[in-house]
């Protein structure tokens, strides 16, 4: 895939001169246009999560009048076909041009059957298992009445301060790209009219992963080149894929609030991107323009918004409020306002919505397509695929199922919920937790101890002194640790990426026993690790894995599956150490490993590497990488070229090996990053077993985005690794000739 696929065959929606649509808009009084453009949360309904009781001022009597006056475009977060049907069915019978109402949620990583949370399965790097996942949550989001789902999040994350790290694909542009488009791929299916699929939204746009100092909805200030090399690309490859619908972003970007971005809405994603789908606000996130200190009033912020670009409004009702004066006044031309409710009829269009209003409103799939047992094994797959084994030594892993008393000590040792992750907001199954996971994979379920020891951010009295008990009567004590769900997520940004205290407390006095230590970390970023967390001869990054979370750790701890998932996030050695990222420029004093002397770029206290690359994971077993090679050493500015490497599996049991094509351009006008993604490929290797993967270069695949969002490509040196990490390896080096 070249830096900058062209457009792969998008769900189009209806042309510009469709009669239909033409006809309606005809028709629309400036009122009712307002309405098209207008979404609510829908909290009115029975199913509705309570995840923002101010929203709760309508009572369900208010809302069905709303629909019924066309003040209505689309409902989001409320569930159930029932009611789903019923609010439907008051927009078809009492609405006066009887436009059918959208149903949207947030369907991030499933619906009934929870997956693990997007930067897990990120950890997968495999785009087939992304669109799998995906498939499954629209046939269940599908089957309780939602249309539209408010995902993939495609926010490339550099610091892991930022709560959101966990919804996106990590820090990683390239990785971000092919996952985004494998998401769209899944949640749209083949056809958008099928009621089993999903309209897509790629979100947040723009850059809100790199809100500064990681702190949730501050202010981001980059370059026009970082914008379109880093950020941007995600969004590219999702609408290419045929996304028709993007979220707009809560963050300023250089002091223009995304909701009002007009060089992003209008000139990046019409203008060049020729996006013909539709434009939605954040929550409330048009409203906030006057927070922003951008717009002079609400009415001046749907006027901002508006006109650039922003078709729908969330939350806010300031469409409804203010679009028909704002009109009359002459201060938005209707003309602005029609192209808004055309996108958003041709995408009603394009759902089907015209022809089939009950489209996924069928109480027969409500009572069949929910938790279905292929469902509920591939959540199992897939959060075994997410786990990256990030230290095994001595081999203590895998544990024998049986001879052996083991310890499991930990605040989530027998969690059920937290396990879910941030977005898991309809899930009345509880998880399966690694008590459970354990118990039912053990020869003897007995000879599992399980001890709290600890609060997840509090002491528990007697709590250290229980778990040390427990540890001097086991073999092995495993230890389930990390970040409760409310610590990951949106308003979730931290201070201090680090376990809480009382956690580390409860590790050093568990350590201190001297038995063998397995680490399980729950988490929604790459965590600081510290003490004996970090000294633990076996540690497992194990993120939010869902509903089958238990039996996938079971799975892997007691070897009957081997850990194959790599980092999609640097972990660092020190909290300070953010933002951090591999794929980071030179500078004029770089520090490499060797080099320790002090005026180089780096803290006094830590040096500037990871304590586990991007890209890192071990399996059960020994790979071997022979050198990079080339079947050339130069490239034609219009030819290909071909790297390869024999990867061996030196070990006893089978493993899958993710290999990494990384480049780094030596020389360009805009300095590149030391290292960068360009490719990767997966392998099946059986012991003794040898592969070579080959990677077909183009000067594409070598181009970066200029400051204009062009690609650049420059003729000179590149090194070229295929490894199993962003660290490490020796290059291949491949000349690109000029144009001749
Ligand atoms: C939230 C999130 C966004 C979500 C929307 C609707 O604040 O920023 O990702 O889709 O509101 O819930």
């Amino acid at each position: 895939m070249s830096l900058f696929s062209p457009r792969v065959m998008p769900a189009e929606p209806a042309g510009d001169d469709d009669p239909f649509i033409e006809s309606l808009i005809a028709r629309m009084t400036l009122e009712e246009k307002a309405g098209q453009l207008s979404i609510f949360f829908d909290n009115a309904r029975e199913d509705a999560p309570d995840i923002n009781p101010a929203q709760a001022a309508k009572s369900l009597a208010e809302v069905r009048a709303e629909i019924a006056a066309g003040r209505v475009g689309g409902l989001f977060n409320g569930i159930g076909v029932a009611s789903g049907r019923a609010l439907q069915k008051v927009a078809l019978e009492e609405s006066r041009l009887k436009i059918p109402l959208v149903f949207a949620a947030d369907v991030i990583h499933g619906l009934r059957t929870v997956f693990p949370v997007p930067l897990g399965e990120a950890a997968a790097f495999d785009p087939d298992l992304a669109e799998r996942t995906a498939r499954a949550a629209a046939l269940e989001a599908t089957a309780v009445g939602v249309q539209w789902t408010f995902a993939p999040m495609v926010d490339v994350a550099r610091d892991q301060r930022w709560g959101r790290v966990v919804e996106g694909a990590g820090e990683d542009p390239y990785l971000g790209r092919v996952l985004a488009a494998a998401r769209v791929r899944g949640f749209q299916g083949q056809d958008l009219r099928d009621p089993d699929t999903l309209l897509a939204t790629v979100k947040h746009f723009a850059a809100y992963g790199a809100v500064s100092g990681g702190m949730e909805y501050n202010s981001v200030d980059l370059s026009e080149a970082t914008l379109h090399d880093v950020h941007l690309p995600p969004f590219k490859a999702g609408l290419d894929a045929g996304a028709l619908s993007l979220m707009t972003a809560f963050n300023d970007i250089n002091g223009i609030p995304a909701t009002a971005h007009r060089g992003l809405l209008t000139d990046v994603l019409r203008k060049q991107w020729r996006f013909r789908g539709l434009v939605v606000s954040d929550f409330a996130s048009d409203a906030e323009l006057v927070s922003h200190g951008h717009a002079a009033d609400e009415k001046d912020a749907a006027r901002l918004s508006i006109l650039a670009g922003c078709d729908v409004s969330m939350a806010s009702g300031i469409y409804n409020r203010y679009l028909p004066e704002l009109v009359r006044e002459g201060a938005v031309p209707m003309a602005v306002v029609d192209e808004s409710v055309r996108r958003v009829l041709r995408v009603k269009k394009a759902l089907g919505l015209f022809d089939n209003p009950y489209r996924s409103l069928d109480p027969e799939k409500e009572r069949t397509q929910l938790r279905l047992p292929v469902t509920v094994a591939l959540a199992r797959e897939a959060a075994r695929r997410s786990v990256v084994l990030l230290k095994n030594e001595g081999g203590l892993l895998p544990l024998p199922k049986g001879g052996r008393r083991i310890a499991l000590i930990g605040p989530f040792a027998s969690d059920r919920v937290h396990l879910m992750g941030p977005w898991a907001l309809w899930n009345e199954q509880r998880g399966v937790s690694l008590e459970q996971g354990l118990r039912e994979a053990l020869d003897d379920a007995q000879a599992l101890e399980v001890v709290a020891g600890c609060g997840i951010e509090a002491p528990l009295e007697g709590g250290i002194a229980a778990a040390v008990t427990a540890a001097a009567r086991a073999d092995v004590v495993i230890l389930s640790l990390g970040e409760g769900d409310e610590m990951s997520g949106e308003s979730a940004a931290r201070a201090d990426i680090g376990l809480p205290a009382p956690q580390l407390a409860l590790a050093e006095a568990v350590a201190a026993t001297g038995k063998p230590l397995v680490v399980v970390l729950q988490h929604g970023r790459a965590l600081a690790l510290t003490g004996a967390v970090r000294a633990a001869p076996a540690l497992l990054a194990a993120w939010y894995l869902g509903n089958e979370s238990g039996h996938a750790l079971a799975d892997l701890i007691f070897g009957d599956h081997a850990p194959s998932g790599r980092l999609p996030v640097s972990f660092p050695q020190h909290a300070g150490q953010q933002p951090f990222h591999y794929n980071h420029r030179s500078t004029g004093r770089p520090q490499t490993q060797a080099d320790a002397s002090r005026f180089k770029s780096r803290y006094r206290e830590v040096t500037h590497a990871p304590l586990y690359p991007f890209g890192h994971g071990l399996g059960y077993g020994d790979i071997a990488y022979g050198a990079t090679e080339l079947d050339a050493s130069t490239l034609a500015w219009d030819g290909t070229a071909t790297a390869q490497v024999t990867v061996t599996n030196r070990g006893a049991r089978a493993m899958r090996e993710v290999a990494q094509l990384y480049i780094h351009q030596r020389v360009a006008s805009l300095v590149r990053p030391v290292r960068e993604l360009r490719g990767f490929q997966a392998v099946e290797l059986k012991p003794g077993e040898s592969a070579t993967l080959r990677f077909v270069l183009t000067r594409q695949h070598l181009a970066y985005a200029g400051a204009d969002g062009r690609p650049v490509a420059e003729p000179g040196l590149f090194d070229l690794w295929i490894a199993p990490s962003a660290a490490g390896g020796t290059p291949a080096v491949l000349r690109l000739l000029a144009a001749v």
